[in-house]
């Protein structure tokens, strides 16, 4: 969940990389953050509690001038925010900067106490550096006390190390938590994340578990943890790097939701044949051939994107899906067989939930397959098959484009097999297709709301409870929209199926309680949920409905405030009705002045269990 960032190349460069490449990686962790360089041979470190402003005021009033360093942005597991828990953790020379738990942290610790040496934080961390300093005093390497360090060392790491015994390199490990190297001419790079580095370089490494990587200014190396050298693939990164500004934009967040029909187009296009009615994706074939069911996983807004998935696969493909939430599945005996297609759907494809679940179900013989947005992530590695969403980097922890393009996936998907099994004929597919393509333009139409939907938030910021309901395919949508509001305004906010309220929330409606009803028009569903707000109205609930469909207006006066979305197949609506959600969100969060991109508590990449 920190970021990590390490440079080695010229001196006049060693603070900016880092620096910007922390601020690129402020959505992974940010109550403290510091840095180690590298100067004449001497370990320089400062740090600092609270957000990276704070390091670059006492930066201001320092100068460095190293040519190689690394830095972090931490995320709070053992010991609270504070700067002396802030990383690197140095020890006789040595820096650590760490992303991960270890788990036998504390047996490691008692020993080395023992052995004397004092702990200046409450982190795990520091046994990392205390270990590697009690090799390095045995007369060992720098490398070999890394190696040695990191085989007594139990749980999830991503660490980059530094060290005044050999002042010109850095060493990577990684076991369960993303690390990657870039290269460069004569400077090379270490990071937690693509954005870091993407900057300066796309010729990406993504290191696997237990590898160890040696970072020199023109070269490098990776072993395992017994020293026999690997070797890794080199990728080349199309990212914009651009992508990872804003462009703009006051917030991540906004430039995401208006990012999203362009993303959404980039994950339906070079996938599909309009003419034939037909859906490719690559290595598909022998993962689905023969499935009985499907089980999707997932968490917080990947886990939504499960529950609308199950819905449009149901209902265009005709195969059962069950869906759980990646960190429960594990904790009861899934029903698992060959017959089992798994799907893992995550943004970051790093979440140690869905990839411990995966894993399990594997272990238990489903064929496994991976939607996710980071390409070679841990969960992309792990499966048997990929779906890429093709959102671009979404830094914005709050996610939003991610969520809309792993609903186009599941679309696709559905008519993929469909086609495959012969349930979606080719007339039928062709539909589908091309009412797929309308969506880029429809979720422009719905961000065209963007001003009314501001106006909405200032009148309701104010709000302490709301209550968000659906039904059909958009009760997933209530659920999503009470996600966001709660991560970025801190207000209370819970999604309901709205057929629910009457069998319990219906007690909390009061004239103080908001409630938004999100119901794009079809048959049944919406007639269902009109009542839903006459019971609402009855009991002087506000009600805020998200509705699509010429004769919307012939509800104004019955309600307080109507958002009409653009009408689109049914399946899709999930895509549009989110858009006014969000963005409700977001202006909410605005006007109560959090902070929108880096939300309290939240992590964008959550790495432990
Ligand atoms: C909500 C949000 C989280 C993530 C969840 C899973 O806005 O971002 O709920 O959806 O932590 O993350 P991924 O999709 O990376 O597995």
């Amino acid at each position: 969940m920190c970021g990590i960032v390490g440079y080695i190349g010229s001196a006049g460069k060693t603070v900016n990389v880092l620096v910007e490449g922390l601020r690129r990686l402020e959505y992974r962790g940010y109550d403290s953050s510091g840095i180690a360089i590298l100067e004449n041979g001497h370990a320089k470190v400062l740090k600092s509690e609270g957000k990276l402003d704070n390091l670059l005021k006492k930066l201001s009033l320092t100068s460095f001038n190293g040519s190689l360093g690394i830095g972090h942005t931490r995320w709070a597991t053992h010991g609270i925010a504070s700067e002396r828990n802030a990383h690197p953790h140095v020890s006789g020379g040595t820096a650590v900067v760490h992303n991960g738990i270890i788990e036998n942290y504390q047996e490691l610790k008692d020993e080395l106490k023992k052995k004397g040496y004092v702990f200046n934080s409450d982190t795990d961390t520091e046994v990392i550096s205390h270990l590697i300093e009690d090799f390095l005093k045995k007369g060992s390497s720098f490398e070999e006390s890394v190696r040695g360090t990191f085989k007594l060392i139990e749980g999830s790491y991503a660490v980059a190390i530094v060290s005044e015994r050999e002042p010109d390199k850095i060493i990577g490990v990684r076991r369960f938590s993303p690390l990657i190297l870039a290269l460069g001419e004569n400077e090379n790079f270490i990071a937690s994340d693509i954005p870091a580095v993407l900057p300066y370089s796309r010729k990406i490494i993504f290191l696997e578990d237990g590898d160890v990587a040696i970072l020199e200014r023109d070269r490098f190396r990776i072993t395992d943890l017994n020293g026999h050298e690997v070797k890794r693939e080199i990728f080349s990164i199309n990212w914009d790097p651009v992508a990872v500004e804003k462009g703009g934009y006051k917030h991540f967040m906004l430039k995401e939701i208006h990012e999203q029909p362009h993303a959404v187009l980039d994950t339906i296009r070079g996938r599909v044949s309009e003419e034939k009615g037909d859906v490719y994706f690559e290595d598909l074939e022998n993962v689905v051939n023969g499935i009985k069911r499907i089980v999707a996983i997932g968490c917080g807004t990947s886990y939504h994107s499960c529950l609308v998935g199950r819905y449009i696969i149901e209902n265009i493909s005709k195969v059962p899906v069950e869906l759980d939430f990646a960190s429960e599945i594990r904790y009861r005996e899934p029903i698992i067989d060959e017959g089992t297609l798994a799907i893992a759907v995550s943004q970051s494809g790093e979440t140690a939930d869905t990839s411990e679940a995966l894993l399990e179900m594997k272990k238990r013989g489903a064929r496994t397959l991976a939607i996710t947005n980071v390409p070679k992530s841990k969960i992309s590695r792990e499966s048997d098959a990929v779906i890429y969403t093709y959102a671009g980097p979404e830094i914005g922890v709050a996610s939003t484009k991610a969520f809309t393009t792993q609903l186009i996936v599941f679309y696709l998907l559905s008519i993929y097999l469909g086609r495959y099994t012969g349930r979606v004929s080719d007339q039928e597919g062709r539909r589908f297709i091309r009412d797929a393509f309308r969506m880029p333009q429809l979720l422009e139409m719905a961000l065209k709301l963007d001003q009314e939907i501001k106006e909405l938030a200032m009148e309701f910021y104010h709000y302490r409870n709301f209550l968000y309901l659906g039904r059909g395919i958009n009760y997933p949508i209530a659920l999503e929209g009470a996600l966001k509001l709660k991560e970025v305004s801190y207000i209370h906010a819970e999604g309901y199926a709205a057929g629910e309220m009457k069998h319990g929330p219906i007690a909390l409606v009061d004239e103080s309680m908001p409630v938004v009803i999100v119901a794009p028009r079809d048959g049944i569903v919406y007639k269902k949920i009109l009542s839903n707000l006459q019971e609402i109205r009855a009991r002087r609930g506000k009600v805020i409905l998200i509705t699509s469909g010429e004769e919307a207006h012939e509800l104004n006066g019955q309600i307080d405030r109507l958002i009409k979305i653009p009408d689109c197949a049914y399946m899709l609506s999930p895509i549009i009705a989110v858009v006014p959600l969000q963005l409700f969100a977001y202006y909410i969060a605005v006007y109560k002045g959090t902070d929108v991109d880096q939300p309290r508590n939240l992590a964008k990449v959550v790495t432990v269990e």
